[in-house]
C-alpha cells in the first residue's frame, strides 16, 4: 500500500495588516488583552480577494517547491469554511485558476480543522490508490464572518492561505490522520447563517462568527490533549519520537497546554499565531510551510499537526517530513 509524502508546501498571506492597536480604535479593547489571552499582535486582512485568490499561491509555491506542474495533480482537496461561492467548490475555482482541468475537486468544510480533515481525505485516495499526486489547500477569508462590533471575536482571526503537494511514495510520509466531531456543542461556536437555515435573528444581517471563547477554550485543551495520546498510540510512538508540533494556531495559551502534554520545549513548537492571528483551516500549512522554508523542519523529521474547531471537529496528521 502507498504512502503520502509530503513533496511541497506553499503559503499566501494577504499584504494588508492590522494590528492590535487598529481594533482598539474600533472596539472596546486593548493591545494588551489580547496579547495576554490569546499571544496575537496583528493579523493579515483581504481587501477584494476571495479563498481562492489566496489559495493560488501558496498552491503555486507548493508545486513549485515539490518541483511538479499544476497538470499532474490528480486531485485538489480545499479545507475552507469561507468558500468563494456555495459552488462551484473553492477547489474547483482554484482548479481553474491553475490554468488546469479535468482532476477531480473538493471542498471539504471542517472549520478550523479543515485542513486536517482535507489531508486526512486526500491521504486516503493515496492509499488506495486511487491517485498518485494531490494537492491539499486551506485557504480562508475569516474577516468575512466577523462582527466588527463584537471584540470577544473580531480581534482573533486572520486571512490566509496554505497547501501541500503530497505524492504517493513507498516510505510514510503521512503516518497516520485522526478526525472526529461532535455537534453537540454548537451553541458555543457557529456561523448565524447560512443558505438553508438562520439560526439566530442576526443571520438577517449577514452571517456572522459566534462563539463563547471560554466554554470552547476548555473544551480544545481537554481534546487535544486526547488526540495527541490517540495518534502516538496508533504508531506506536513515544512523546521523544516527535520532534515538531505544528498546531492550529487559535490561542498560545492552548498551544501551551499541549505542548506540555507532549513535554515538547516551545522551541519545538511552530507558531505564528503572533502574526497570523487564526487563519482557521490555513494556520497548520501556512505554520508547516514557514518551517519548512527557514530551515527548522528538516528531511526525516516528524510532526505532529492538529486542530480543533467548530462542529465541534478536531483532528491530529502524524507525519515524517
Ligand atoms: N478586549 C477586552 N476585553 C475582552 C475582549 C477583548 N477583545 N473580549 C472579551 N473581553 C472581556 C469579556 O467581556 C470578559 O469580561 P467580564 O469578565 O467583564 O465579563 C473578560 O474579558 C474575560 O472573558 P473570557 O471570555 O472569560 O476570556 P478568556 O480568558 O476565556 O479569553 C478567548 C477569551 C476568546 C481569547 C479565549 O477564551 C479563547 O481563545 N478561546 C478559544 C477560542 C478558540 O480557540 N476558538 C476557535 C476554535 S478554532
Amino acid at each position: 500500500m502507498p504512502f503520502s509524502r509530503i513533496a511541497g508546501t506553499g503559503g499566501y498571506l494577504p499584504p494588508q495588516i492590522v494590528t492590535n492597536q487598529d481594533l482598539e480604535r474600533l472596539v472596546d479593547t486593548t493591545d494588551d488583552w489580547i496579547v495576554e489571552r490569546t499571544g496575537i499582535r496583528q493579523r493579515h486582512i483581504a481587501k477584494a480577494e476571495c479563498a481562492s485568490d489566496l489559495a493560488l499561491p501558496a498552491a503555486q509555491r507548493a508545486l513549485e517547491m515539490a518541483g511538479r506542474r499544476a497538470d499532474e495533480v490528480d486531485l485538489i482537496v480545499m479545507g475552507t469554511s469561507t468558500p468563494d461561492l456555495v459552488f462551484p467548490s473553492t477547489a474547483c475555482r482554484l482548479q481553474h485558476k491553475l490554468g488546469i482541468s479535468q482532476c477531480a475537486a473538493l471542498d471539504v468544510n471542517a472549520a478550523c480543522s479543515g485542513f486536517v480533515y482535507a489531508l486526512s481525505v486526500a491521504d486516503s485516495f493515496i492509499r488506495s490508490g486511487t491517485y498518485q499526486c494531490v494537492l491539499v489547500v486551506g485557504s480562508e477569508v475569516m474577516s468575512r464572518l466577523m462582527d466588527w462590533s463584537d471584540r470577544t471575536t473580531c480581534v482573533l482571526f486572520g486571512d490566509g492561505a496554505g497547501a501541500m503537494l503530497l505524492e504517493a511514495s513507498t516510505e510514510p510520509g503521512i503516518f497516520s490522520t485522526h478526525i472526529h466531531s461532535d455537534a453537540a456543542y454548537e451553541e458555543l461556536l457557529y456561523v448565524s447563517g447560512g443558505v438553508s437555515c438562520a439560526v439566530d435573528p442576526a443571520a438577517q444581517h449577514g452571517a456572522f462568527l459566534r462563539m463563547k471563547g471560554n466554554e470552547v477554550f476548555r473544551f480544545a485543551v481537554n481534546t487535544l490533549g486526547r488526540i495527541v495520546d490517540e495518534t502516538l498510540e496508533a504508531n506506536g510512538m513515544r512523546r521523544e519520537d516527535i520532534d515538531w508540533l505544528v498546531p492550529h494556531q487559535a490561542n498560545i495559551r492552548i498551544i501551551q497546554a499541549t505542548a506540555r502534554k507532549l513535554r515538547l520545549p516551545m522551541e519545538n513548537v511552530v507558531l505564528t499565531v503572533e502574526r497570523h492571528g487564526n487563519t482557521s483551516s490555513a494556520s497548520i500549512p501556512l505554520a508547516l510551510d514557514e518551517a519548512v522554508r527557514d530551515g527548522r523542519i528538516r528531511r526525516g523529521d516528524n510532526i505532529l499537526m492538529e486542530a480543533f474547531g467548530g462542529g465541534f471537529t478536531w483532528g491530529s496528521a502524524l507525519a515524517r517530513f
